[in-house]
């Protein structure tokens, strides 16, 4: 399983990637609103920014358009930028049909906003590259957002789609686990998340000891 980080800022991306597990990088614009990036040359930039710092990992840049020629012209602009660019395209009728063109183009894309699994069979039909359903906001409305992986896992293996499912929306270091046991090809998370990986007090407590003996007769 991959693991992107979702965010925009540059400081936490470095941290992320300073561990050594880092795929990618997801933004959207509420996660670039929150960096106080404004103004597309701006944006633009800071794309180019995040794509110089994972090294050749995939950086999801959103569209802001939502009509069809509106949105291949901003995709064409935003992988122009970097190779490392995917296209972040919302799962909205033009958004489908745009990523019907980019597959076509050789552009490679990510269908955010997704909520079910007829939505998903549809981005898949359309050759998204990667498929974002949104587990935490699933939740936040008493629906279960790891079932809806488990469901658009298995339509996708027993169909052969070729998408990957990007678990998107993670709010806890359990929706990490939870996700891949679930069949996720990639977790997008917070860095506190991520980090909240490494956590267990048998470890602390173990490590702890182990110093203490060593420290006992060694010092
Ligand atoms: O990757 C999608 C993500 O940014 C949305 O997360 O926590 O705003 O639902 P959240």
């Amino acid at each position: 399983m991959k693991f992107f980080i979702d965010t925009a800022n540059l400081d936490q991306i470095r941290e992320a990637m300073d561990l050594g597990i880092l795929d990618g990088v997801t933004t959207n614009p509420s996660l670039m609103a929150k960096e106080g990036i404004s103004g597309t040359k701006n944006i633009y930039a800071h794309y180019k920014k995040i794509c110089k710092l994972v090294d050749g990992g995939d950086v999801s840049a959103e569209v802001i358009a939502t009509d069809y020629k509106g949105i291949i012209e901003e995709g064409k602009k935003l992988s122009d930028l970097s190779e490392n660019i995917v296209v972040k395209v919302p799962m909205i009728k033009d958004g489908v049909k745009a990523i019907s063109y980019f597959t076509d183009h050789g552009i490679s894309t990510n269908c955010t906003l997704v909520f079910s699994a007829g939505q998903a069979i549809l981005a898949a039909k359309a050759g998204a590259t990667y498929l974002s359903p949104f587990i935490g906001r699933v939740d936040d409305i008493t629906w279960d957002g790891i079932k809806l992986i488990e469901e658009i896992a298995s339509i996708y293996s027993m169909q052969g789609y070729m998408t990957e499912i990007l678990a998107a929306s993670i709010r806890s270091p359990l929706h990490i686990v939870q996700a891949a046991k679930a069949g996720a090809d990639v977790v997008t998370c917070p860095l506190s998340s991520i980090m909240g990986l490494l956590n267990h007090p048998l470890t602390d407590i173990g490590l702890a000891k182990f110093l203490e003996d060593h420290h006992k007769l060694n010092s």
